[in-house]
């Protein structure tokens, strides 16, 4: 860590509230110049740094500071160690693709990619996914969960679908659900889509890598209004504190703490729980086939159970359908 970013760290443990340039000199043992310098650096990157009886200094509360960093992540990582393993950009084509490339590179497993904005995001069935700067959270993971096989692909898609829930709900009270397979919805709008690729070893039948890429739109208040008639958001104005790193970091616990997403137990109850349109009639969209059926429940595996006019159950695969609840 350079010494601004330890300085940026130390302002972020206390974001709001004034420490002394002493005090960080002290904790990080540089001079109260480099301290000064460090802070002079970081206003010239945009951070909005309060002076506090010429003394102390004060990382601004405001919707301004939305600045990512790993800085502004560590004092909410569990683990500090993940704060190393976090690469974040100012605007990459698609944090998915990059993440791909760095993981046929060899990255290790918890590597994290992230970007201000995405000049090509792209979401499932190859639509494109809006990321403007700063209006949302646009973050890859890379697993390498060696021991798992392609029967549990469902599952960690629907682990990166309970973290991001839990990550909200951590971060801002709000209560979301999860619209099968991997939309996150607030007041039945989707705020949050989640694409998952990866590459099997074929000798062994494991997973080599997978990308988990997570898209959480904060705001909508700058979309062009046709997007807005879909795409919903966390807040309809940026009018709170700036949670981005925060909402990383919770996601980033959630999806790299051991065991979270391989006991498909744990998983399976708590995906359940927050599953929308359970006991709906829904619209079923299967390449070509279209139909309508009821959704009745979810399977071990987090599979949809359905079951079609004519009586029959059939259950589906994540990757294979898109499901819409029939207006009433
Ligand atoms: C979907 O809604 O179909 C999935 C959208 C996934 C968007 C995220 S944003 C971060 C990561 N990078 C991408 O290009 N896509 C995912």
């Amino acid at each position: 860590m350079t010494t601004k970013e330890a300085v940026l760290a130390e302002l972020e443990k206390h974001r709001g509230r004034s420490i002394s340039g002493e005090k960080i000199a002290g904790q990080l043992n540089i001079s109260r110049n480099a301290v000064w310098k460090a802070i002079n650096s970081l206003r010239d990157d945009g951070y909005i740094i309060d002076a506090v009886n010429n003394s102390g200094y004060a990382l601004s509360n405001s919707i301004d500071n939305n600045i990512l960093s790993a800085a502004g992540m560590l004092p909410y990582l569990s683990d500090e160690n993940c704060a190393s393993k976090i690469h974040i950009y100012k605007s990459l084509e698609s944090t998915n693709k990059t993440a791909k490339e760095m993981a046929v590179g060899g990255c290790e497993h918890g590597t994290v990619i992230i970007a201000d904005s995405q000049t090509a995001g792209r979401g499932r069935y190859g639509r494109n996914f809006y990321s403007p700067p700063g209006s949302g959270l646009y973050i890859s993971i890379i697993l390498r969960p060696g021991f798992l096989n392609l029967t549990n692909m469902t599952m960690i898609t629907a682990a990166a679908a309970v973290a991001v829930c839990k990550a909200i709900q951590t971060v801002t009270g709000k209560d979301p659900l999860i619209k099968w397979v991997n939309d996150i919805l607030l007041n039945d709008k989707k705020i949050c889509g989640i694409l998952t690729e990866g590459v099997t070893d074929f000798e062994s039948g494991t997973i080599g890598w997978i990308v988990v890429g997570i898209g959480i739109n904060i705001t909508t208040d700058n979309f062009p209004n046709e997007i807005k008639e879909v795409a919903s958001s966390l807040f309809f104005t940026l009018d709170g504190s700036p949670i981005r790193n925060r909402l990383a970091a919770e996601i980033i616990n959630d999806l790299l703490s051991s065991n979270s997403w391989i006991t498909d137990e744990g998983i399976y109850s708590e995906y359940k729980k927050r599953l929308a349109f359970l006991g709906s009639a829904v619209t079923v969209i299967e390449s070509e086939k279209k139909y309508e059926a009821a959704a009745l429940d979810i399977d071990e595996q987090c599979r949809l159970i359905v079951k079609k006019p004519d009586g029959s159950l059939a259950t589906l695969s994540s990757g294979e359908v898109s499901i819409k609840r029939l207006s009433t």
